[in-house]
C-alpha cells in the first residue's frame, strides 16, 4: 500500500481569542446559581451567543427561555439575565412576578446604559450605533422611554438622520461592533453635527477591540481563515469579516469542526485561527485537530495585545462554590 505524505500547514493562531471577562463571569453565574440552588435555573436568551455553551449548561439543568412568560409564576429557581443585557421592563416584570434576579449583563454594556441615561437626563437626543434586532441593542434602547434613543447602522442612515436639534445630539454604540466601520460612523456624526457629545472612552469593548487587532496583524499572511463562533454572535462575525476585509481569500465562521468545508481548504499553506468571545478553547482544540488530520500542521500563536480583565460575580453569589 501506499502512503501520501500529508502537505504541510502552518496555523496561525491569534491571540487573544475566545472567551472574554465578561462571558466567563456569565456562564459562572449559571453554574454557581445551579450549584447554590439546584436545578433548574431559568435563563433569559441565550447566556451567550454560543450553541456549545447553551447545550452544556442544559445539559447541567439550566433553562432557556426567550420571555419570562415561559418562566412558570410559581417557581423558586431564580431567573438569570444574559450577558447582552435587557431593556428596563424585564427586571420590572420579574420584581412584579417575585422571581429572584441574578442580573449577568457585562458590567461593559451596563456602562453604555449608563452613559445613555446621562445624557437623557441633561436632555440630549441618544443616537445608538448598532446592529437592529440583537438582544444588547434592544436592551440598550430599553433603558429610556421610547423613542429617546435612536438606531443607526450605517454611514448612510448618518447622511439620513434628522434630528431634533443638531447642538443636543450625543451618540453610545453597541459594545461589539466592527472598529473599522464604527469609526467610519462617528466620523460621518462628527462631520454633520460637530457639537455632537461623544462617549469619553469608546463603547466598543477591550475584547472587541483587541480579538480583532490580533485578526488585522496575521490576515494578509493567510490562505484562509477560521473564526470560531456561532452566527449569532457578533463580535464572532465582525472578526470572520475583518479577516476577509484584510485580504484573506477564505474566511470561515464555523461552530466547530463538523462545519468545515474541506474543499475550500485544499492546497491552502497558512490558515489563520480567531474565536469569537463567546467560543470556549476546546472548539478551537478541536478544529486544529481536524487540520492536524489532514495536513502536517505546525502552530503558532501570534499575540497582539495582553489580557488581564476581571469582572467579580453579581453579589448574591460571590463566595459561593464552584
Ligand atoms: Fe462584555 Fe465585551 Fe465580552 S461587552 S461580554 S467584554 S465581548
Amino acid at each position: 500500500t501506499m502512503t501520501t505524505e500529508k502537505p504541510p500547514l502552518k496555523v496561525l493562531l491569534c491571540a487573544p481569542r475566545g472567551f472574554c471577562a465578561g462571558v466567563v463571569r456569565a456562564i459562572d453565574v449559571v453554574e454557581k446559581a445551579l450549584n447554590l440552588y439546584g436545578a433548574p435555573v431559568y435563563v433569559r436568551h441565550e447566556i451567550v451567543h454560543n450553541k456549545y455553551v447553551v447545550e452544556s449548561l442544559k445539559r447541567k439543568g439550566a433553562i432557556f427561555v426567550e420571555e419570562l412568560d415561559e418562566v412558570p409564576d410559581e417557581t423558586q429557581a431564580p431567573v438569570i439575565f444574559s450577558a447582552h443585557g435587557v431593556a428596563k421592563t424585564i427586571p420590572a416584570e420579574a420584581e412584579r412576578r417575585n422571581f429572584q434576579i441574578l442580573d449577568a449583563t457585562c458590567p461593559l454594556v451596563t456602562k453604555v446604559h449608563r452613559e445613555a441615561e446621562i445624557h437623557y437626563k441633561r436632555g440630549k437626543e441618544i443616537i445608538l450605533i448598532g446592529h437592529a434586532g440583537h438582544p444588547e441593542v434592544v436592551g440598550t434602547i430599553g433603558q429610556l422611554p421610547d423613542g429617546a434613543v435612536k438606531l443607526v447602522q450605517t454611514v448612510e442612515d448618518v447622511e439620513a438622520f434628522v434630528p431634533d436639534d443638531p447642538d443636543k445630539l450625543a451618540f453610545v454604540t453597541q459594545t461589539t461592533l466592527s472598529v473599522e466601520e464604527t469609526s467610519g460612523i462617528i466620523d460621518a456624526l462628527k462631520r454633520r453635527f460637530p457639537n455632537i457629545t461623544v462617549p469619553h472612552k469608546e463603547d466598543i469593548c477591550y475584547a472587541t477591540t483587541n480579538r480583532q487587532e490580533a485578526v488585522k496583524q496575521i490576515a494578509h499572511e493567510c490562505d484562509a481563515f477560521i473564526t470560531v463562533g456561532s452566527p449569532n454572535s457578533s463580535n464572532s462575525q465582525r472578526l470572520r469579516e475583518v479577516a476577509e476585509q484584510r485580504g484573506c481569500p477564505v474566511s470561515r465562521l464555523v461552530d466547530g469542526a463538523h462545519q468545515i468545508d474541506w474543499a475550500e481548504f485544499e492546497g491552502i499553506r497558512t490558515l489563520g485561527v480567531s474565536a469569537g468571545a463567546s467560543a470556549p478553547e476546546v472548539l478551537v482544540e478541536q478544529i486544529i485537530d481536524a487540520f492536524a488530520e489532514r495536513f502536517t500542521v505546525e502552530v503558532e500563536t501570534v499575540a497582539a495585545i495582553e489580557e488581564n480583565m476581571f469582572f467579580p460575580l453579581p453579589r448574591p453569589l460571590r463566595g459561593a462554590a464552584a
